[in-house]
């Protein structure tokens, strides 16, 4: 290969490395939160009463804990309402991220996209020597929801 051919391909490789930077602002259209940051108007936290109403009942998460898999992950599913009383989702109104804590720091985070999708998310984590976890939902027109259960 001679040199001018080595500097042409050189060039080449140089500007094919560039383009991903170039093309990285179109993932901003992934997160839900730059794209529908107009629609998720309510980011206040709440909490579920003694006496729950009809409303608490459909924001509050619940945590249902599964089995170890043969590597030691466990099965962790998160419904957005309890006791049947499950959150709706359309495109005014839907349950834009749900979160997973244990003992109180974040596992993972899972973005909805309005209207898709039910409140729901189910992760896979190892659970050794953990003592609580935590769901927290965001409705966008509710707010921020959570519910702890000790393990
Ligand atoms: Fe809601």
């Amino acid at each position: 290969m001679k040199r001018r051919d080595a500097l042409k391909i050189g060039a080449f490789g140089l500007a094919a490395t560039a383009i991903p930077a170039v093309a990285s602002s179109s993932y901003e259209g992934l997160n839900p939160y730059s794209k529908y940051r107009d629609k998720v108007i309510n980011r206040n936290r709440y909490s579920m009463s003694e006496k729950p109403t009809k409303s608490e009942l459909k924001h509050t998460p619940e945590i249902k804990i599964g089995s170890k898999d043969a590597k030691g992950y466990t099965l962790v599913e998160i419904t957005i309402g309890q006791k049947g009383i499950l959150h709706p989702s359309s495109d005014a109104h839907w349950i834009d991220f749900i979160e997973l804590k244990a003992d109180g720091k974040l596992i993972d985070r899972v973005l909805f996209e309005p209207g898709k999708s039910m409140g729901y998310a189910a992760f896979k984590v190892k659970l050794d020597g953990v003592k609580s976890l935590t769901a927290v939902e965001g409705c966008n027109l509710h707010g921020i929801w959570e519910h702890t259960v000790k393990i």
